[in-house]
């Protein structure tokens, strides 16, 4: 067994309401960690005495957090989109039809080009405090393609770099055929290739996406076999794709940027966290999401970078908790919650998000005293350690 001590830790969020100042984020002012194999053994007074462990780790009053659940990435790709970027920024709407251009990109990579450009992006998040992270299929639209995904993120999983993988081959239809018959592709074909490989399955509701039906063709398959679900709704209309994520009770509905009343009233009565991505938000020019309604309404909200060469490309979860703050009214408190207990939800995980007896020990070390300081410094590397 290897042991590892934090100490002097000057501020600890632990996300248990059980412990510290008794809010969400389980706050402990003056403490010191202990880690036993990579899980949380013991959370210690500041004065009580030091145990003997392998590593000491000094925090010299900083701030110590759940390493942030970043539960909603694209990250097996090729190529970039920076003209489209910049398109945008110049007046050109987002549609989901640029997602094709990033198909034509990964169809043409090889294997190796989509581990490297995956662990790339991976690395970027960790050295931001991301400690779990979850990716999606969906640029290569084919059994092969699709199947050939889920192998590439399969590798990463085993490396440690990807705790969850989901199979979104309904993100566009391909030029190839019809709508309805890549769904049946998929139902048929895509989803039993993928068995075991995909714990998850997603589909994109929207204009030039997916309508309603297909997404719950699609979706009641990928549960059939096994595959938790989780939905894109709402992000550039409404098509009712909160309403079908409740009724099949998904883990999450994300995106969320444009709900009815019902909709949140659905969320507040619901197990479903609305995940928002308001970093998509950002980079395409859109309003940002109800946070503030969600919540008061009792919805369980959950913070994700989207990572996506399309819609948003950045992998720093604090970015995004500064757009949660200083744009969709949440406190500094219920953002960083969101990005770490949130995302675990998200993920129907407990024992990541959280820094209580028998999570994982997967934590980030801010250089700074509060966790306040990550809005309130945007744009600030933070993370220590
Ligand atoms: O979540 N909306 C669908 N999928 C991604 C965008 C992918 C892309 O534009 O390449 C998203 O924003």
């Amino acid at each position: 067994m290897t042991s590892t001590l934090v100490a002097n830790i000057g501020q600890l969020v632990t996300n248990d309401p059980t412990m510290g100042d008794g809010s969400p984020l389980g706050v402990v002012n003056g403490c010191s960690l202990i880690v036993d194999d990579g899980v949380v053994a013991a959370v210690l007074a500041q004065n009580a005495p030091e145990p003997a462990c392998d590593t000491r780790i000094d925090a010299d009053g900083r701030s110590v957090i759940p390493a942030f659940v970043d539960s909603h990435n694209h990250l097996l790709f090729a190529g970039n989109r920076s003209a489209e970027f910049a398109a945008r920024m110049a007046g050109e709407p987002y549609a989901a039809g640029g997602i094709m251009t990033t198909v034509t990109a990964t169809r043409a990579a090889s294997d190796g080009d989509l581990l490297r450009n995956a662990q790339r992006l991976i690395a970027e998040g960790r050295a931001q405090g991301t400690g779990t992270v979850e990716t999606k299929t969906g640029y290569e639209l084919t059994r092969d393609g699709e199947l050939r995904q889920t192998q590439v993120a399969a590798a990463l999983q085993d490396e440690g770099f990807v705790d969850a993988v989901t199979l979104l081959a309904a993100h566009v239809p391909p030029p190839e055929m019809g709508v309805d018959d890549y769904v049946q592709v998929i139902v048929n074909e895509i989803i039993p290739a993928v068995v075991g490989r995909a714990q998850w399955i997603d589909a994109f509701c929207e204009q030039g996406a997916f309508n309603l039906e297909q997404c719950r063709a699609v979706l009641e398959a990928g549960a059939a076999a096994g595959m938790g679900v989780r939905i894109h709704a709402n992000q550039l209309s409404n098509m009712g794709a909160v309403q079908l994520a409740v009724e099949l009770d998904a883990a999450s509905a994300d995106h969320c940027t444009h709900l009815s009343d019902a909709d949140i009233d659905a969320f507040g009565n619901s197990s479903t966290v609305a995940t928002l991505l308001p970093a998509s938000d950002f980079s395409t020019r859109s309003p940002y999401p109800a946070a503030r309604r969600l919540l008061d309404a009792g919805a369980t909200v959950a913070l994700a970078t989207n990572c996506n060469p399309g819609s948003s490309y950045t992998t720093s979860m604090p970015f995004v908790i500064a757009l949660a703050v200083r744009e969709m009214g949440m406190t500094c408190a219920e953002a960083l919650w969101s990005a770490t207990a949130g995302g675990a939800q998200a993920l129907r995980r407990t024992d990541v998000g959280t820094l209580r007896v028998g999570s994982r020990a997967r934590y980030a070390v801010l250089d700074a005293p509060s966790y306040e300081h990550l809005a309130y410094r945007p744009g600030v590397p933070l993370v220590q350690a």
